[in-house]
């Protein structure tokens, strides 16, 4: 809801509110945080004293009116204010100085058309301000859904004279009190590291110039009142609808104001507007929890199934993936491909996808991207002859590839060498994963692009396209966001009529983990790091920002590629099924022990899907040190339990389940998970009444015929009881082989159902 009284702008959603009002013509900001009153106004609005010392007035009749110390919704440069602008700009190659000033205001029912991606179902105030002297119109466009507040501005050149667009931030908030900053940077296989930063009177920025919004800078972050925790506490949200080079600063002010500024990285970034035209910036969305970082995660979640991802995919069943890259790499055929399809369709998956490979004459990532003629070496029928063969065995057609690049050797190099971005001064092109990236910012390439890529979607019944951009961009600012507008170009012309096929975004893996995507693509490969133990770290930390619907999590092989550490399979199994399950592994190295596990993972996926996708998240930690992830939804809660090293006498541990009704009971059952016979090595010869050789066939032949349960617990309890925390089984303390124990060596984990139980069944 948006209510304007008085000059003061009140929005509203379910739980926040968001206050300013126009002071001397300039938009002044006066509360976000829990919902209040419009009438609140007054009582929220700071009250400076004076303009302080050497401070300049913004007007001597007031000696308050000092736009330094006010929190402030826009500012300018050269007019008092000293803190950090959102905007700069020159004429002429000098600097200019702007005042903006509040012209008058509309509400909209939706944001006018953009080239940039809107949140979806917002109501919208369009706030107008002007700078006669600058001859420039300024929009603050705030928009409000159930869960978030959204802003943007856009600049529109009203002057007779070319403006240049040094530095345009999409928002400037100004937030009371003392924060901490967390953030989520990395790099490739090591993405969203959650740091924490005090918020002090020394800026702090954390900046994306790859032409991505890429590995090293999520552009999501939270601002927290320090010491809040999971359940308590004021914690703001912000996230960026944009897959560029991006910015954030915070900084505090003397008067303890936090400046939050947010948009396009200002590097070497330089935009010229002529008279007529108009630039505008991507959206940013904040949110507000007054419980924590659960209570923003979920508001962010909510805000991302409900008003991001394309209204298709809104609450739909996502499919189980068998996806061919970690376990073909180059190196396949039809019928190689086909038998993988058998076994992961004996097995439960849903939807084959063929990662790289497939085109022009890739058998390594040195060659051939452009080029989307498929190899008939490796695929004698074509993606026709596949796609139909699997789909004969039941399973959905996916396809990986990589249109925004271009290999050095390829067909489409040496055709249009032009086609490629290159260094402006002619210098060497530098390669990356020996590739360039297409100019995207050239109509005759975006058709290229999307002609082709129609031309492999029409050509074969397939529903999923993994779409991968795999390098930095070498070109700088104005270039890396015009590349962006191509880009979005470019998928809204292949998919807007295409909305029932699943698009996975993905960028070397979590390179372009963004909500600019997420508006496409209601997934995104989290990692090229599949090792469940770096997958625990990096999916809990986008899980504060982004719902676990929209994470690929796949199980791969152990020792892991990245990391050439062993995990068990169950775990493997238990970290992917918080988020969009798949397998990525040579299926036909498992032992039969292996594939019943991964029968059981995918069955029990099946079962609870609702839940794992689309359920409430919150994450916590045992008292025994396990980590904790929860799923809820009003029907059932699905947690999982997650251990690191193994400790020798590992103590008690009581698992606590939050959200239950105190009064009703409920059954908690924990997933069967599978052991193999041949991980109790030499142990082996203290728990059977023979001795054999574990790496013999006497083992592998138990392996496929015995069934070893590892943790198997059934317990009920009331509502009150599973708050409190219920007992988990023994962990494995050296004394053989239990069943209804939790057999775990390092990196142990269990996944847990909890269901109210039937007032019919017995106690
Ligand atoms: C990138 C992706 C991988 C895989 C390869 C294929 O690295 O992140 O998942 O698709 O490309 O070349």
């Amino acid at each position: 809801m948006i209510t304007v009284k008085n000059e003061v702008f009140h929005l509203q959603n379910n739980g926040s509110s968001y206050l300013f009002r126009i002071r001397d013509g300039y938009p002044e900001h006066l509360y976000f945080g829990t919902q209040v009153e419009t009438g609140d106004a007054e009582a929220l609005a700071p009250a400076p004293g004076c303009g302080w010392g050497g401070s300049t007035l913004y007007s001597e009749r007031s000696n308050a009116c000092c736009l330094d110390i006010l929190p402030l919704e826009w500012s300018g440069a050269g007019r008092g204010d000293y803190r950090e602008s959102p905007l700069e700009l020159s004429v002429e190659g000098s600097p200019v100085s702007t005042d903006f000033r509040f012209s008058g205001y509309e509400i909209l029912k939706e944001q006018p058309a953009s080239a940039l991606p809107l949140s979806r179902g917002q109501s919208v105030l369009a706030l107008r301000l002007s700078d006669k002297e600058a001859g420039l119109r300024l929009t603050l466009y705030y928009g409000v859904l159930p869960t978030v507040f959204t802003r943007r501005a856009v600049l529109e050149n009203c002057g007779e004279r070319p403006v240049s667009i040094r530095k345009f931030m999409s928002a400037c908030t100004e937030l009371q009190g003392p924060f901490v900053l967390h953030t989520f940077s990395g790099g490739w296989v090591a993405e969203a590291q959650h740091t924490v930063t005090p918020v002090t009177m020394a800026r702090v920025c954390l900046e994306s110039t790859t032409g991505a919004s890429s590995n090293r800078a999520n552009p999501g972050f939270m601002l927290a009142a320090p010491g809040s925790t999971e359940t308590d506490g004021a914690v703001y949200g912000f996230n960026l609808l944009y897959s560029g080079s991006h910015y954030l600063s915070v900084q505090q002010s003397l008067q303890g104001v936090t400046r939050v500024l947010q948009g396009i990285s200002p590097a070497n970034f330089e935009w010229t507007l002529a008279p007529g035209e108009t630039f505008e910036t991507p959206e940013v969305v904040m949110a507000y929890s007054g419980r924590g970082f659960g209570g923003l995660s979920e508001r962010l979640h909510t805000y991302i199934n409900q008003n991001l991802i394309p209204p298709y995919w809104q609450n739909r069943p996502r499919p189980i993936i068998y996806n061919s890259w970690e376990g073909c790499m180059f190196d396949f055929t039809e019928s190689r491909l086909l038998r993988l399809g058998k076994t992961a369709a004996r097995l439960g998956c849903e939807l084959f996808v063929l990662d790289d490979g497939w085109f022009g004459a890739r058998d390594s990532d040195t060659g051939s991207l452009g080029d989307y003629a498929v190899n008939f070496k490796k695929l004698p029928h074509g993606l026709q002859g596949l796609g139909k063969k699997l789909g004969a065995m039941g399973l959905g057609f996916g396809l990986w590839m990589e249109p925004e690049s271009v290999s050095h050797d390829s067909e489409l190099y040496r055709a249009h060498p032009d086609w490629a971005l290159h260094d402006s001064l002619g210098r060497e092109n530098l390669l990356g994963r020996h590739q360039l990236l297409l100019d995207l910012t050239n109509p005759s390439v975006r058709d290229y692009i999307v002609q082709s890529v129609n031309v492999i979607l029409d050509s074969a019944p397939i529903s999923y396209v993994k779409w991968d951009m795999n390098r930095h961009s070498c070109v700088l600012g104005k270039m890396q966001h015009a590349f962006v507008l191509g880009l979005y170009d470019v998928l809204h012309r292949i998919f807007d009529s295409r909305p029932e096929i699943l698009l996975e975004s993905c960028s070397s893996g979590g390179n372009r983990f963004d909500c600019g995507m997420l508006y496409f693509s209601p997934q995104i490969w989290c990692s090229d790091d599949t090792d469940p133990v770096e997958r625990l770290r990096i999916q809990t930390s986008l899980s504060y920002l982004y719902p676990p619907s929209t994470f690929g999590a796949h199980v791969s092989a152990s020792p892991h590629a990245q990391t050439l550490r062993a995990t068990p399979l169950s775990t493997r199994g238990n970290v992917s099924l918080f988020g969009c399950l798949g397998y990525e592994l040579d299926l036909s190295e498992l032992l039969p022990v292996e594939q019943a596990e991964i029968r059981n993972q995918i069955a029990f996926y099946k079962e609870h899907r609702r839940t794992l996708q689309y359920g409430r998240f919150s994450r916590s930690e045992t008292d025994g040190g396990g980590i904790v992830w929860q799923m809820q939804t009003e029907a059932e809660t699905v947690a999982g339990v997650f251990h690191g090293l193994q400790p020798a006498a590992p103590g008690y541990e009581r698992l606590a389940v939050s959200g239950l009704d105190a009064e009703k009971r409920y059954r908690m059952e924990s997933r069967r998970q599978l052991l193999r016979v041949g991980d109790f090595g030499t142990l082996l010869r203290h728990v059977l009444p023979v001795k054999l050789n574990p790496n013999g066939l006497a083992v592998s032949a138990a392996d496929s015929h015995y069934k070893m349960y590892d943790g198997a617990q059934v317990l009920t309890a009331s509502g009150a009881a599973f708050a409190a925390g219920v007992q988990l089984a023994p962990r494995f303390t050296g004394t053989g082989y239990d069943a209804n124990g939790r057999m775990q060596s390092d990196f142990g984990s269990n996944v847990y159902a909890i269901k109210e139980v039937s007032t019919h069944e017995p106690h």
